[in-house]
């Protein structure tokens, strides 16, 4: 039996999915806790890629029972869409459920998601526009509509239409824009109700009955640390706890349960959307990593900022998930670049040393990366299965890297596919 966790260490986008794709071959059950279609998580399965918004990356293997469980936000139209989608390419949706209590992202989140970000001008967030932040205020101010609603239809109609009418007020009379079709909204929405009804069921109940058989079961995580909404650069984060503690609340299972929690970062560093990154790269080297590790969002096909490996906040994601293990993704694509460099630490122009990550924006503006340099490899890496097969300087990099988290690298990417990784 075993009971883990993967979660993103850095912005997001680090191989979760790669990664849960290949424990999933070992799991009975795969749960996601949080999070919405803002995620978009890579599969690459014997040449075939996969990209999954909000079924869990467990889904390609027929026998394992996926769950989205209570704390995720869920676009029902966009999950219908992606199982039509699996279902056309052969993957079974005989073992999928959907918790009751997750709550349903409405077409007014996504449009005031869209309207608040060009309200906020300059300092907008650099949202997917998925609804997933109005779809999370309303649950937290206890107007949402969950999961249960929807799948019953008189009470969804009720509930729809009041808080409808509530959000139609403020587009129209605070962004000055035209009111949606409530009508229109709910009935079609009634009809995604009707479709979703058999997949509902507690996932909460299912995860313990699980437990209690010895199963093996796999929470995978979406988005990451530094997006977290409290330990993530706010404001610029997500509105979710990406983080391990969001696991128990997103799917109703106590801490006691958790055995391992494995951190996923890139070799380097990515970020969409806005906010800080110290590390982050600007020229050749930024643009090299960019094109080499096809750099561009799998939700919003932004390009990706790219940057150096950040210890710093690294080891903020060790502290605050509780790592046990730590899987270091595409480290072939800094392959070609002559000299490689790890931030170990900030300074700030007083020349105070900066070793954990700062909980506000304000004291990050001035602290500098201070880097430690090292010598790159130009060898294609992508064939090899074992650490002794990597040049030397490569092992010289990785071996620092894990000194400087303070955590144990188990696995280490070597290409988008299943079999491409490095077990230590
Ligand atoms: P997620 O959101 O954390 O699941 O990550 P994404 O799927 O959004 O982005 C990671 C990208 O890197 C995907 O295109 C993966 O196929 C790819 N990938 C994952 N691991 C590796 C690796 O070790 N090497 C290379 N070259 N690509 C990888
Ligand atoms: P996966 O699971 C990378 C970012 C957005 C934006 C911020 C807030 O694929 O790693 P939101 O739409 O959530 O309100 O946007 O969070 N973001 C992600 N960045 N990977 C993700 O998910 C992300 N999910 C949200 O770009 O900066
Ligand atoms: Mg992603």
């Amino acid at each position: 039996m075993s009971v883990n966790i993967v979660i993103g260490t850095q912005w997001g986008d680090e191989g979760k999915g790669k990664i849960i794709d290949i424990f999933a071959g070992e799991a009975d059950v795969v749960v996601r806790s949080q999070g919405g279609n803002n995620a978009g998580h890579t599969v690459v399965s014997i040449g075939e890629v996969y990209k999954l918004h909000l079924v869990p990356s467990g889904i390609l293997y027929k026998n394992t029972l996926c769950m989205l469980g209570a704390g995720v936000v869920i676009d029902p139209k966009v999950l219908i869409g992606e199982i039509d989608m699996l279902q056309e390419r052969g993957v079974s949706f005989d073992n999928f459920k959907i918790d009751p209590r997750a709550h349903v992202i409405m077409p007014w989140h996504i449009t005031l998601d869209g309207l608040s970000e060009i309200a906020r001008g300059a300092s907008d967030i650099g949202t997917t526009k998925r609804g997933i932040g109005p779809c999370y205020c309303d649950k937290y101010e206890r107007s949402g509509l969950r999961i249960y609603d929807l799948t019953h239809p008189e009470i969804f109609r009720e509930k729809a239409l009041s808080v409808g009418k509530l959000r139609n007020d403020i587009i129209t009379k605070i962004y000055g824009e035209a009111p949606l079709n409530l009508d229109e909204i709910i009935d079609t929405y009634i009809e995604y109700g009707k479709k979703l009804l058999q997949y509902v069921d507690d996932v909460s109940v299912l995860t313990e009955k699980a437990l209690k058989e010895n199963k093996n079961i796999l929470f995978e995580g979406a988005q990451a640390t530094l997006l977290d909404i409290d330990y993530g650069t706010y404001p610029y984060v997500t509105s979710s706890h990406p983080i391990s503690a969001g696991v128990c609340i997103g799917t109703g299972v106590g801490p006691t349960v958790i055995q391992k929690v494995y951190g996923v970062a890139k070799a380097y560093t990515t970020r969409v959307g806005k906010g800080p990154f110290p590390t982050e790269l600007e020229g050749e080297t930024g643009e090299y990593i960019r094109q080499r590790g096809a750099e561009f969002g799998t939700t919003t096909l932004r390009p990706r900022r790219t940057g150096w490996f950040d210890a710093v906040i690294v080891r903020h994601a060790v502290r605050t998930n509780g790592l046990t293990d730590l899987v270091i993704n595409k480290l072939d694509t800094l392959a070609g670049i002559k000299t490689l460099k790890i931030c170990t630490h900030y300074i700030k122009p007083d020349g105070t040393i900066i070793e954990d990550f700062p909980p506000a924006l304000e004291e990050l503006t001035d602290c500098k990366p201070v880097y430690e340099d090292f010598d790159g490899f130009d060898e294609d890496i992508s064939g090899c299965r074992s650490f002794d097969e990597l040049p030397e300087t490569a092992k010289v990099y990785m071996k620092r890297l894990e000194e400087l988290i303070g955590c144990k690298v188990s696995f280490i990417g070597v290409g988008p596919d299943r079999t491409q990784q490095i077990v230590i």
